[in-house]
């Protein structure tokens, strides 16, 4: 069956019309966390804190590449450099080892005038169906007190339905777990996105030797970053990126992020190893490339027209990502 995109309000134009709003909300949410962590700089509305950020990474696609995903860039064999930054799902800089949602943008460099970013988080599906339901959950969740969250999610009831409400905090308590290596998690894209001329695919970006966890750094606010460090001195990390096809809408949904792909229906195909080198990441030049990295703005949307982000969700992040990108650092 051929993948195909329904627009909320039944045009494009509608739904830009409704995202715009979504902005803007986004936009009051980082200037509320602003507000709140009492600070005059404005980070990312989300993953605001870096664990671990690099710019010598390398995607390495298979030699043996089914015919059918070779296209575009996706070639047997091609090798190429990648920036990497894994961060905290917050929009706040917090503790490490406090529960939270973790994810990886990939900047893949084809050419001066080619790169396709990857986002993904370490849970499989989204909490939200689309993009309407993803700002109304955010913007009750940054209520500064636990009364106003509560009421936040009251009226959220009488908009979506308290099943709905339900569904969504289940799956975000699910989803926001504590972890003792960004290296030893898998994370997933949740939305679709085009694979050349037909097919829409997700993907997963998993690790490959699951390594025990280098060292211990209980009760350390940075642990997940000392944890990467320590891991990267004594050899690489490497993750494989897999792809799943698009079957149908029922079994593998483009419009709804809250529906996980089964791999029964759709198996991973492995298409892409990512290497992120041995190094030394605490000297001074390293922590260098991580202010660059960290003010670098990364979005699925960062890419050819070929590889572009499918479903509501996926297309509100267009907007969304620019009017943070914007935001940021700038004073009150
Ligand atoms: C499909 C589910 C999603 C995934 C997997 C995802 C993943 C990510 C990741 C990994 C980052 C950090 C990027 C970096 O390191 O710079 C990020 C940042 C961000 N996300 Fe998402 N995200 C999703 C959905 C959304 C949605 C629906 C919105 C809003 C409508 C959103 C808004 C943002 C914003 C505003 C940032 C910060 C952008 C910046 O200032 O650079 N995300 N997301």
């Amino acid at each position: 069956m051929a993948w195909k995109e329904t627009y909320s309000g039944g045009s494009a134009e509608a739904e830009e019309i409704e995202f715009r709003g979504f902005a803007d909300d986004m936009l009051r949410l980082q200037v509320k966390q602003r507000e709140i962590a009492g600070v005059t700089a404005l980070d990312r509305a989300f993953h605001a804190k870096s664990l671990l950020a690099v710019d010598n990474a390398e995607l390495h696609f298979r030699p043996d590449l089914p015919a059918d995903l070779v296209t575009g860039f996706v070639q047997p064999d091609r090798k190429y450099p990648a920036i990497v930054r894994f961060s905290n799902g917050e929009g706040r800089v917090d503790r490490d080892d406090e529960p939270d949602v973790r994810g990886i943008a990939v900047r893949v460099k084809v050419s001066d005038h080619e790169e396709h970013d990857f986002l993904a988080t370490n849970f499989p599906v989204s909490h939200a169906r689309n993009a309407r339901q993803f700002v109304r959950i955010a913007l009750a969740a940054t209520e500064p007190t636990k009364a106003a969250q509560a009421m936040g999610l009251v009226k959220l009831s009488f908009q979506e339905g308290p099943f709905e409400v339900l569904r969504m905090v289940k799956n975000a308590k699910q989803a926001r777990r504590k972890i003792d290596s960004i290296a030893l998690e898998s994370y997933w894209s949740r939305g679709a996105l085009r694979w050349g001329p037909t097919l829409a695919v997700r993907f997963t970006i998993s690790p490959i030797e699951a390594a025990p966890v280098a060292g211990s750094f209980a009760n350390d606010r940075d642990a997940l970053s000392k944890e990467a460090a320590a891991r990267l001195a004594k050899g690489p990390i490497r993750f494989q990126l897999s792809i799943q096809r698009y079957v149908d809408d029922t079994k593998t949904p483009i419009e709804d992020t809250s529906i996980a792909w089964e791999l029964a229906s759709t198996p991973n195909v492995p298409v892409a190893t990512l290497t992120i080198p041995q190094q030394d990441i605490t000297s001074p030049e390293a922590g260098e490339k991580v202010r660059v990295i960290n003010a670098m703005s990364f979005t699925p949307w960062n890419t050819t027209d070929e590889f572009r982000p499918l479903g509501n969700l996926n297309r509100s992040r267009k907007m969304a990502y620019h009017a943070s990108v914007a935001l940021r650092n700038t004073k009150m």
